[in-house]
């Protein structure tokens, strides 16, 4: 009779390695990414459950053949494509831990600038604001940590993103954010709310630039969160056209752009807005609008 024969992508644990020594199989494995040391860290970590203190305190360590066996299964996913994130389940915004996963956007760092922007307009003042498309939450509970006196709503289309934003809400001191399923503001037709700023990472992607994205992002990140119309900027059209109609007067919206879409984004604003100005990235772009809508000036009798 035959023995079995060891698995050929999970080595037979005979000799338990040491930390350093998964850590150095991982980054050759993954030799073919952008940041090989870099992700064999995080994954290596994420399957040991570690902190990075323990990991460097300790290499010399040696891990029970369970988390070889998840690590190497992690970087089998990896080469596969999913996105590092994905396999960890989190990722930091605003240096708070959001959970993620499939049906999600992953946050992307510069989104950060309208959670400032809109912490610099607040100015500590006590105010409503609606996150539309919030996805994990990530802008919608930054705010509310920063801006404890805020009543804060949010909103999604995708019933998935919504459970994940509720769930980061919950674990992140932010339980006092509402969320409601919505498609842009269908669900206040009725009630017709006023705030006081709108705030949005909306889709802004063209749906060319999307068939060119990294097969990373297109096809493990959901399109619809992604891609705003054909040239891109239509969902951001139709956000402030909508949103016109539920602010007050004198309220903001904040949102974030594409790199280069700052001259159509303001042909988009009519006569109802003023004080359009852009904010930038740190690589120097303009990626994120705020306007105010227009005072209606009383008329005098
Ligand atoms: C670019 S993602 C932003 C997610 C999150 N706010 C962030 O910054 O990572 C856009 C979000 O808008 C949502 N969305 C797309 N179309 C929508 C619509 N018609 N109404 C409400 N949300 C929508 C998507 O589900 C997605 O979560």
């Amino acid at each position: 009779m035959t023995s079995p024969r060891p698995s050929p992508s999970i080595p037979r644990n005979l000799d338990p390695k040491t930390l350093r020594q998964l850590f150095n199989e991982g980054t050759r494995l993954l030799g073919g990414v952008s940041y090989p040391a870099l992700e064999a860290r995080v994954l290596l970590l994420h399957a040991a459950s570690l902190e990075e203190k323990e990991f460097y305190s300790n290499p010399g360590a040696r891990p029970s053949g369970k988390v070889e066996g998840r690590f190497l299964s992690l970087i089998g996913r990896r080469l596969a494509g999913h996105p590092l994130d994905h396999l960890t389940g989190r990722k930091e915004f605003w240096s708070l831990p959001f959970k993620v996963g499939p049906g999600v956007l992953v946050p992307r760092p510069e989104t950060e600038l309208v959670v400032e922007k809109t912490i610099e307009l607040a100015a500590g003042r006590r105010l409503s604001i609606l996150d539309v498309g919030t996805g994990s939450g990530n802008i919608a509970i930054a705010l509310s940590r920063e801006l404890p006196l805020a009543r804060i709503t949010a909103v999604d289309i995708s019933a998935r993103a919504l459970k994940i934003a509720r769930a980061n809400a919950a674990v992140l001191g932010a339980a006092g954010v509402r969320f409601v399923r919505s498609d842009l503001f269908s669900a206040f037709r009725k009630a017709r709310p006023l705030f006081d700023v709108i705030v949005s990472n909306p889709p802004y992607v063209s749906q060319r630039e999307w068939t060119g994205l990294a097969a990373e992002v297109r096809d493990h990140e959901p399109k619809r969160a992604l891609v705003g119309g054909d040239r891109g900027t239509e969902f951001i059209g139709k956000l402030i056209r909508l949103a016109h109609g539920y602010l007050r007067s004198g309220g903001r919206i904040v949102m974030e752009i594409g790199a280069g879409q700052k001259d159509d984004v303001r042909t988009l604003f009519g006569d109802g807005w003023d004080e359009i100005e852009f904010a930038r990235d740190l690589a120097g772009a303009p990626r994120v609008v705020s306007a105010r809508k227009r005072r209606v000036r009383p008329t005098s009798s």
